[in-house]
């Protein structure tokens, strides 16, 4: 009880410098919360605004953050890098960007318009024309070598971006964005590392900063200085003879003599994409990790200055503006994850917060081979993006449903059949909840796990859902319940390697990250999927060498974080041995098969199995005939990721 009071008594003031009020140029936002700029991929499939992008921007704009800047938009079809990217670069585009503004405008949030030219990161695809740039430097990336802007066309971009930004004003919004990060236009102008133009546009600082000041200038010249422009910069752009913060913030200064109001300071190149971890940042980077780039250029200006990066937890968010070290936190995907992040910190309820646990398996989402951007959405929230079609809705009957098993996908399926009315009893045979997504969160980086199962567990409590632990539901407890359906989510058991062994220790690598067995000091780990690398990861510190056999050409296949991941035990010295397939165990390692021939593997003391998972589904043959509906999801259907366990969980409670 003293405890309770201790934690409700807290809230109150714990938050209360986000939720200030703030202003950026003169425009009013209601709190310090801005929704950064996303390439959503739910614009129509020829970058229009259609109910989708609207069902989405609104989402979050009825969650309270005080501003939303909306995706990358085209001031140019020479600067464009997806065929579903918005476009601002004709007046046919006014009706449906104008419809976007109301939307937003009607839940209570300001919109700023995010301007874009993608220099040479355009897509010659879409475009039809070579790529152009600053300068004429080699591009493998587009395999390409853009083609030098002349000086006149410079000045064409900076009047197309000032006319972008006055199309974005008539059709009522309340500034724009200048998307001057991650190595698109802007910085291949201000960044030496882009930049070797002899004309006005290079040279020194000042000169290589013209291109940004002029299109700035140029905005408020058709716009009026009472139009805010927010220039979004790379305070380091990560990369050998790139821009550092000495720079960035000299640039800073120049920007603001320009007119700019305020500044919004991330960092990276899209090379750097959920690889070197900058722009994009996976749960290997810690929250808030450059911060401090904000509050550096912030000591240099007088305006606003935004940060970004992993903010996925309100105390963070409300240190980082209490401290100074920004006006503005920008949340990117903790609003993909939470749209209603803003009013939950506002109302207290924090628990409530589906979280951000950087796992990058659903949100990022660049153009497929036919140019469009698939929709980003969440892998712990899957309603995001598909507001308009996926709602959470009174149901018509009220049914009994018993979901058995207490992993992700059943505990997902249950708070939302419970939030829909029904009456939903959930059985879990372990001590606690979360299944396989608990043993996901035990290595390093992703305690985000064990949060997203605190999350669906508050959320099912808060529904009324009766969890039973330490009880495994057959048949008979089951048919107890006379339920009208039955979810079934009794996940997957490791599959085995049947091999001969001539005597060294065998287990799986889930029950050593269950703390169940306890690992020796020189292992061989038997698969290099996601589980493999993880347990690596896992056993480094604890001062364990290892070496990982994988059969197929590549390790950890399918999750963009796990090329991080890979670097990063490259690093540690652990030896990742690909197209290798063990054929035998010895007494101290293996015997395995590779292209060049045979090869043997000694002096481990332990095998760590991490060779994949199969469905563990006891129960559908038994109460087949016994009930009248049964559901099979998550892995118990088949072996998948969290990402589709969840969806699976949502996909049918909004509909059972
Ligand atoms: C799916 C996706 C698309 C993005 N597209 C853009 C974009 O159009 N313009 C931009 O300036 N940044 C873009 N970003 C970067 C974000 O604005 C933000 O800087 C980044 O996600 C880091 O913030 P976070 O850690 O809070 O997610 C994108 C990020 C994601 C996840």
């Amino acid at each position: 009880m003293i405890q309770k009071q201790v934690i409700d008594g807290g809230m109150q003031e714990m938050f209360e410098s986000v939720l200030k009020k703030g202003k950026i140029g003169n425009v009013e936002l209601k709190n310090r919360f801005i929704m950064p700029a996303m390439g959503s991929g739910h614009s129509e499939r020829d970058g229009t605004v259609g109910d989708e992008a609207i069902g989405y921007y609104v989402a979050r704009a009825r969650g309270g953050f005080g501003l939303i800047i909306t995706e990358y938009t085209g001031v140019d079809q020479l600067g464009m890098g997806a065929r579903n990217e918005l476009k601002s670069y004709s007046d046919e585009y006014i009706p449906g960007l104008k419809r976007l503004a109301d939307a937003v405008h009607a839940e209570g949030a300001k919109i700023f318009l995010q301007l874009h030219h993608g220099g040479k990161w355009a897509d010659p695809n879409i475009t039809g024309q070579a790529t152009v740039s600053s300068s004429a430097i080699a591009f493998h990336v587009r395999d390409c070598i853009p083609r030098e802007l002349t000086t006149q066309e410079v000045y064409d971009v900076i009047e197309k971006f000032g006319d972008a930004a006055l199309r974005a004003k008539k059709a009522g919004y309340d500034g724009v964005e200048l998307h001057g990060g991650h190595g698109y236009l802007f910085p291949q102008f201000m960044s030496a590392y882009s930049n070797r133009r002899i004309d006005e546009f290079g040279g020194d600082i000042v000169s290589r900063s013209r291109f940004s000041t002029c299109v700035i200038e140029n905005i408020k010249q058709k716009c009026g200085d009472d139009f805010p422009v927010i220039m979004r910069m790379s305070g380091d752009e990560t990369v050998d003879g790139g821009m550092k913060i000495n720079e960035t913030r000299v640039m800073a200064e120049l920007l603001e003599k320009a007119g700019v109001d305020a500044l919004n300071v991330t960092a990276g190149m899209p090379a750097t994409y959920g690889d070197k971890g900058y722009s994009l940042a996976s749960n290997r980077t810690h929250m808030g990790f450059i911060a401090y780039l904000a509050e550096e250029i912030k000591k240099s200006v007088g305006i606003p200055v935004i940060t970004v990066g992993r903010i996925t937890d309100p105390a963070m968010a409300d240190s980082i503006v209490r401290d100074g070290i920004a006006d503005f936190v920008a949340l990117g995907r903790a609003s993909l994850a939470d749209p209603e992040f803003p009013n939950k910190v506002l109302e207290g309820r924090i628990d409530e917060i589906c979280p951000c646990i950087g796992c990058m398996s659903r949100c990022l989402t660049g153009p497929g081979p036919d140019g469009i951007s698939p929709g980003a959405s969440c892998a712990l929230n899957p309603f995001t993006g598909y507001e308009t079609h996926m709602k959470i809705e009174p149901a018509s009957k009220s049914k009994t449903i018993v979901v058995v098993g207490g992993g992700v996908a059943g505990l997902e399926a249950a708070w939302i059949s419970a939030a829909r009315g029904h009456k939903v009893t959930l059985y879990e045979k372990n001590s606690r909840p979360g299944g396989q997504t608990y043993t996901a969160s035990i290595p390093p980086h992703k305690q985000g796990f064990a949060h997203a199962i605190k999350y669906y567990q508050t959320m099912c409590k808060k529904h009324g859902v009766d969890i039973r632990l330490d009880t495994e539901a057959n048949m008979d407890i089951v048919v107890s319940h006379a339920p009208d359906a039955v979810i079934l989510c009794t996940g997957a058991t490791p599959t085995g390697l049947q091999v001969p062994n001539d005597g060294i220790t065998v287990a799986q690598a889930v029950d050593m990250l269950n703390g169940k067995i306890i690992p020796g000091k020189n292992i061989l780990v038997v698969g290099g999927g996601l589980v493999g690398l993880e347990t690596a990861d896992f056993l480094l510190p604890q001062m364990a060498s290892v070496t990982i056999v994988e059969m197929l050409e590549q390790a950890g296949e399918g999750l963009l974080t796990n090329f991080a991941l890979i670097r990063a035990l490259g690093k540690s010295g652990v030896n990742i041995m690909t197209s290798t397939k063990v054929e035998r165990f010895t007494k101290d390692g293996a015997v395995c098969s590779t292209p060049e021939g045979e090869i043997t593997l000694s002096g481990y003391d332990m095998v760590l199995l991490a060779t994949g998972s199969k469905p563990y589904n006891p129960l559908e043959k038994e109460l087949l005939g016994k009930v009248p509906e049964i559901h099979v999801i998550g892995d118990a259907k088949e072996a998948r990721l969290v990402k589709d366990a969840v969806a699976e969980g949502a996909e049918l409670a909004i509909r059972i």
